[in-house]
């Protein structure tokens, strides 16, 4: 049987190994140490921001992010409706409550035209916004021009979730340094991992400082365990750390081959009418996932015949508005992620694919469309 094609596996390296074994070796086995210190400063640079704090998940990311951002139990906090769950689950945590903005389809993150609708309405109600949290989804960045315009004009703080976004550029500036604080993710599926793990991008010292208190239990320097407030254990371990700066410096080279594998499939596909990829040709995202939209086709047996031929492939995010754990939850939407959950599918896109892979996707799918 042919081996099967996954979405986004990790793609990891003897370099990675020896990272690991390194870190391991040098006696930092725990959540502080010098992989951390280096990896965070690493980071900073990267993505052009002042500090970064390395942590256990993306979603811990958020979390602080939302309580740096100032959200406090009880406020409203608006999420991007077409998007995985975690940003809601890290309002959720704050005590918040999530409301959820649909796309617009530019760029099938959160629409500025509705953002400024919601906070308009929630300003005219008296009800207290938190924060707008945007995602860059599939890797390309939302319009922060636009975005940071409509969130000024109320006050209101603006966060990015830069999970799948890490090596893209937005309009200006890398991914994850709009907003006042930038999420990312490690996880095994991005386009570098380190098995679990996040980060916190800072535009400020002050405010990465008091991330790395929240995050170790909120421990006041003292010989014995003080506390005058309640924090997490939300660190990322040296370990993970060393893995993390051996994959930062393949990030590139994983964010071309992504690029090339997402430019094949257009190719491969574009004689076919009701097969489209999404932005092909962007030069300014990191290709995290290719995503086609299909007119006239049943997504769902296409993904079921991609899966028979040992091809993994996964429907567009489920609006979260959608969801039934959110039915109570408000919403402001205008059709666009049902429309592409109803018809969009993602491809398989790791850096680790190899040409042979691609074009087994590209023959399989064009017999399911046949
Ligand atoms: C858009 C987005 N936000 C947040 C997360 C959460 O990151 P983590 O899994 O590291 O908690 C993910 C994915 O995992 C994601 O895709």
């Amino acid at each position: 049987m042919e081996e099967r094609i996954l979405l986004s596996p990790p793609h990891v390296t003897e370099r990675d190994r020896q990272a690991l074994i390194d870190a391991f070796d040098s006696g930092w086995v725990a959540p502080a140490g010098p992989e951390i210190d280096a990896f965070e400063r690493e980071l900073a640079e990267f993505c052009d921001v002042e500090a970064v704090v390395a942590l256990s998940s993306g979603t811990a990311a958020l979390q602080l992010a939302l309580q740096l951002a100032g959200v406090e139990r009880g406020d409203h906090v608006l999420c991007q409706s077409f998007t995985f769950i975690a940003t809601a689950n890290a309002a959720l945590a704050a005590g918040a409550v999530p409301v959820f903005i649909d796309s617009e389809s530019a760029t099938w993150n959160l629409d500025p035209e509705l953002v400024a609708e919601e906070l308009a309405f929630r300003a005219r109600n008296g009800d207290r916004v938190g924060a707008v949290v945007a995602v860059d989804l599939y890797g390309r960045c939302a319009d922060y021009d636009r975005l940071a315009t409509v969130c000024d004009d109320f006050s209101v703080p603006l966060v990015e979730d830069a999970a799948e976004s890490l090596g893209s550029r937005g309009h200006d500036r890398p991914a994850g340094g709009y907003g006042q604080f930038g999420v990312l993710s490690f996880n095994g599926n991005k386009i570098i991992t380190t098995s679990g793990g996040g980060a916190l991008l800072c535009h400020d010292h002050a405010s990465a400082d008091r991330a790395r208190y929240l995050a170790t239990q909120a421990r006041q320097t003292a010989p014995h365990y003080e506390h005058t407030e309640s924090g997490y254990n939300f660190r990322l371990s040296n370990l993970l750390a060393g893995m993390g700066r051996s994959q930062l410096a393949q990030l590139p080279d994983r964010v071309d081959r992504r690029r090339q594998i997402r430019h094949r499939y257009a190719e491969g596909l574009a004689d076919l009418e009701r097969v489209s990829v999404f932005r092909p040709q962007d030069p300014s995202d990191n290709a995290w996932l290719t995503c086609i939209e299909l007119t006239d086709i049943d997504r769902e047996k296409v993904r079921l015949e991609l899966d028979q031929s040992e091809i993994e492939s996964r429907p567009l995010w489920k609006p979260m508005h959608l969801q039934p754990v959110f039915s109570d939850n408000a919403n402001r939407v205008n059709g666009t992620s049902e429309a592409l959950f109803g018809r969009g599918l993602c491809l398989p896109s790791g850096s680790v694919m190899s040409d042979d892979d691609v074009e087994r996707v590209i023959d399989a799918l064009r017999r399911a469309v046949a």
